[in-house]
């Protein structure tokens, strides 16, 4: 049994929380949040115990911690547990500041600490698919990569001010799944981007945005993110190549069609991520619990962690400056 302290018990961390508590090989033993009182609720819908922020990862009979707390904790958490000796799976972003990523990866490492990110999308069931059949050849060799990636609705603007903007916050589970897919890393980086919602523009930041990669071996990926969709939350990937193509589509609640004279519909796209995502959130605790008896997975690491910053850090200058930035 692997006994987990959970770190954060907002919107993502009581997905986490079930998932643990669910899984045959996992405790969930300890939540710590700082609210205490969202802490001390979810612990006990899991028969857990509510932990206070000092005592929360030191303990000898905690295995392993989850951070599920907000982003500018992250890095600070993964150097208490570090300090503490314990594995981490963290969930993304690492941190909004590149430096600080790097000070937080540099302190885990010499502790020699496991640690991974929750780029939950890699354990997409249709995403894994589309990697397996890349990895197979079924499609030749892979030329271009389309990714699109649109929220049902924007956050309200105070999350906007404090995101990182849409390339850190939103768009980098897209830069991780563009390297991912990829299997090689991109060289240049050119984005173009702009606000439909006059709020966002005004706090500063873009809800549309398209960037355009470019690996050293000639490939080209294409993102295009929006923040609002009127049908629903849309995740598609088209992967193209020299024998043929492979694509994921939007999974909807049911899969009927109804016909009328209007022509054919479905339903639409489900709501957001944790419905959508809800497989792969199980899937990356699955292999997370793998890593820590030493088995191969497909988690994201602190480095991919970093390299997906980076490329947003990319495209952010390249919004800025209108043309392509290239990387070493
Ligand atoms: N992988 C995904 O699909 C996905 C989805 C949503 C959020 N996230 C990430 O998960 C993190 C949390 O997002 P959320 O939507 O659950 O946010 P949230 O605001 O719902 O929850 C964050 C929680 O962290 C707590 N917290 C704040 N400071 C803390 C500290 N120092 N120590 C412990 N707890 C603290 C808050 O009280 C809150 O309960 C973010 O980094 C976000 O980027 C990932």
């Amino acid at each position: 049994m692997i006994r987990f302290t959970l770190i954060g018990a907002g919107r993502i961390g009581k997905i986490h929380a079930e998932n643990i508590a669910r899984h045959p090989q996992a405790t969930l033993a300890y939540v710590a949040d700082a609210d205490s009182a969202a802490a001390a609720d979810l612990a006990q819908r899991w028969s857990a115990k509510a932990v206070g922020l000092d005592a929360a990862v030191g303990s000898s009979d905690v295995d392993a911690v989850l951070i599920a707390s907000s982003t500018d904790t992250h890095a600070d958490w993964i150097e208490r547990c570090a300090a503490a000796g314990k594995p981490v799976f963290c969930e993304k972003p690492l941190d909004l500041d590149m430096e600080r990523a790097t000070s937080c990866l540099q302190v885990a490492q010499r502790a020699g600490i496991p640690l991974y990110l929750g780029f939950n999308r890699r354990y997409d069931p249709s995403f894994m698919r589309l990697k397996r059949e890349i990895a197979a050849g079924t499609i030749g060799q892979l030329e271009t990569l389309h990714i699109i990636s649109r929220d049902p609705s924007p956050p309200p603007v105070d999350y906007i001010k404090r995101s990182g903007g849409l390339f850190r916050d939103m768009m980098i589970h897209d830069l991780d799944m563009a390297r991912w897919l990829l299997g090689s890393e991109p060289v240049e980086v050119f984005a173009r981007g702009t606000a439909v919602n006059a709020a966002i523009g005004a706090a500063g930041d873009v809800d549309t945005a398209m960037v355009m990669l470019r690996t050293a071996d000639g490939k080209l990926c294409q993102i295009a993110n929006s923040r609002r969709c009127a049908f629903g939350y849309d995740q598609r990937i088209e992967a193209f190549g020299s024998a043929g193509m492979a694509r994921a589509d939007n999974h909807t609640a049911t899969s009927v069609t109804v016909a009328g004279t209007a022509g054919f519909t479905t339903e639409p796209a489900l709501p957001f991520f944790l419905e959508r995502y809800a497989a792969a959130y199980r899937l990356e605790l699955e292999d997370f619990i793998a890593a820590l008896a030493k088995r191969p997975v497909e988690l994201a690491s602190g480095e991919d962690g970093r390299r997906a910053l980076l490329l947003a850090d990319a495209a952010q200058r390249s919004l800025e400056k209108g043309t392509p930035v290239a990387l070493a």
